[in-house]
């Protein structure tokens, strides 16, 4: 979702900033646009579409100053045009503004500036922010931004330059993910560590409710009350090339193909096969905590939310505690049973979703103990929760979530692993667990040296228009998952179903036109399965199946078919699902298709 980008320092900013917001195209945008500090007035050129589109306006008006702040936005008020695009100005055009969020009350707070004299330009909720600052302006800055801020209602993470206070970029934040980089002699303001991470591993987070004051040679974090607040910094220690395509064509393909290591490095120093137990340093609970607890739930959105139906399933067979998965936007709102006795789990690859970010608070507001299994080291989720697991598979780039997924479930096995072991499940039975996950990441292996025959089937169905993805127990999530990548990237209507529902209803639409996915390993409910497959085949359905052994009474059923490696029924998901993110992957490479930035979505999505 949007990306800001600030650079205070003595080079010139321009193709810093531009850069930065590169780094940032993964998050999804619309429009682009950059200010700039230019002997003493702002510049400010925008474009609609890439960022190429924003260098090609830089290229033929030049601009160059070197304190600036640079904007990806993916439109919430008013189409994605030029106009709408961020920075935004005042009357004046002393005030520059960046903004990601939205201002709920800026209906209001426009008719009210427009009545004391202020003219608007755009659609968007963010320009008020231009304007109040105007008007609240005195001689500095951050006072400008703090009076501003006190009249506003909703979300933001801004970043502000003004040329009356021209050697200073003030940043603040409100449900929005905003950083410092601090570097020598100059310094950055980043919604996302990747934009600036070419520059400086270190960082400070801003917390909701704080602004900074960020000057060449140094900075100051405060509250709006403008008391002084002591951070901590930061050291980033992963590399720039973890952002980078590594050979791959697109950042999926090389995501799909890293989970070998990122499986690995989930589990590393968590599984201890000789106890069948699982250790997890960060969860932040006492043994007679963990025992404590009998009811859970899992909360969470899009592909997080199929690893937590995964999760629940586990927890319950395992751990026998009661667990409810929960769309995270749907629990934020309801009034719904927590107790003391209760375990929240939020699971969120960015640890930024705005959604999922609420239910967690909400939870903890009605007295539960909340553990994250976030992906995003330093995101707000893994700041604010009582204890977590972070799943270290690396930045994930793709907008479609694939490594996050498969460590989110190893993660939750592990989890499982704590919880059963502490409760009725024996040594035997856990080093059944260990030794499953052990064998993961060759298994994984097996089935991306094979991906070619993935290729093949997806080479038959690049001009499908409908798709059905089909499984029971720990794979009917599965299905799911697999339909939301394929429709994610290939914009091709997919659905999930539990197999054997889909008599009550999704059955009307089988025809010789309707690719069918079964994903049906030798797991326990596998005879169950083949039921369903003669169902779709008796109504001349095509059927691909993910199998894992020869089945007889599959004979003449299939059309195509793609082995996985064995594994426990409760595994079974981290590896039917890599399939089915290549199939989705080269049915939309095939189609021509941005894979890594599909139409509309974002990778991190920070409003509600
Ligand atoms: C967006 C992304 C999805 C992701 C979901 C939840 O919709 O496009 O890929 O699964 O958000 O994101 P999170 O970072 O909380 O896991």
């Amino acid at each position: 979702m949007c990306g800001i980008v600030g650079y205070v320092g003595s080079r010139n900013g321009t193709s810093l900033l531009v850069d930065g917001l590169k780094r940032l195209e993964y998050r999804g945008y619309d429009s682009a646009g950059v200010s700039l500090m230019d002997g003493g007035g702002i510049e400010t050129r925008k474009a609609k579409g890439k960022i190429a589109m924003l260098e090609a306006a830089i290229g033929s008006m030049p601009i160059q100053g070197n304190v600036g702040i640079a904007h990806t936005r993916w439109a919430t008020h008013g189409p994605p045009n030029e106009c709408n695009a961020h920075p935004h100005h005042d009357c004046s055009g002393t005030v520059s503004v960046v903004h990601n969020g939205i201002i709920e009350n800026y209906g209001p707070l426009r008719a009210m500036l427009k009545k004391t004299g202020h003219t608007f330009v755009s659609d968007t909720d963010t320009e008020v922010l231009a304007h109040l600052i105007e008007a609240a302006f005195d001689d500095n800055l951050e006072e400008a931004v703090v009076d501003a801020l006190a009249l506003v209602e909703g979300t933001y993470g801004i970043a502000v330059i003004c040329s009356r206070d021209p050697d200073k970029i003030v940043a603040a934040r409100k449900g929005s993910p905003l950083l410092i980089g601090l570097g020598e002699g100059e310094n950055y303001i980043a919604s996302d560590v990747a934009a600036i991470l070419q520059h400086t591993r270190h960082v400070v987070y801003l917390d909701d409710g704080e602004m900074a004051v960020v000057t060449r040679t140094g900075y100051r974090v405060m509250d709006l009350n403008a008391q002084t607040i002591k951070k901590r910094v930061n050291r980033i220690d992963w590399d720039l090339d973890k952002i980078e395509k590594g050979g791959y064509e697109h950042f999926m393909l090389k995501e799909i193909f890293e989970q070998p290591q990122t499986i690995q490095n989930t589990m590393r120093g968590r599984s201890v096969d000789e106890d069948g137990f699982s250790k997890l340093g960060g969860l932040n609970l006492s043994r007679e905590e963990l025992q404590h607890f009998d009811h859970i739930i899992i909360t969470a959105c899009g592909t997080s939310w199929h690893s937590a139906l995964i999760g629940k399933m586990m927890i319950e067979e395992h751990a026998r505690i009661r667990c409810e998965v929960e769309y995270a936007s749907e629990f934020r709102y309801r009034n719904p049973i927590v107790s003391e006795k209760t375990l929240c789990i939020v699971i969120s690859q960015s640890g930024e979703t705005a959604d999922t970010l609420a239910a967690m608070r909400e939870a903890k507001r009605r007295g539960a103990k909340t553990l994250g299994l976030v992906n995003q080291v330093g995101s707000t989720i893994a700041r604010e929760d009582d204890g977590g697991i972070y799943l270290h598979a690396g930045p994930e780039i793709g907008v479609a979530s694939t490594k996050a997924f498969t460590s989110q479930v190893v993660a939750l096995a592990l989890l499982t692993l704590k919880l059963g072991r502490l409760r009725t499940m024996s040594v035997v039975q856990g080093r059944v667990v260990t030794q499953a996950l052990e064998k993961l990441p060759e298994q994984i292996q097996n089935i991306l040296d094979r991906a070619g025959e993935i290729e093949k089937i997806a080479a038959a169905f690049t001009d499908a228009t409908n798709f059905l993805y089909l499984g029971r127990g720990f794979n009917f999530p599965v299905a799911l998952e697999g339909a939301l990548k394929l429709k994610e990237i290939s914009y091709i209507h997919a659905e999930g179903y539990p197999a054997a529902e889909m008599k009550h209803g999704p059955i009307a639409l089988i025809d010789a036109d309707m690719p069918v996915v079964f994903i049906a390993p030798h797991d326990s409910v596998f005879d169950k399965v083949v039921s369903n497959v003669q169902e779709v085949k008796a109504r001349g359905g095509r059927v691909i199946a993910i199998t894992s052994r020869d089945e007889p009474s599959l004979d003449g059923k299939i059309d195509y078919e793609f082995r996985i490696p064995e594994t426990i029924d409760m595994l079974n998901p981290v590896l039917s699902a890599i399939p089915l993110q290549l199939l989705a992957y080269y049915i939309a490479a095939k189609r021509g298709l941005n894979v890594d930035q599909p139409r509309n979505l974002a990778k991190s999505v920070t409003v509600e």
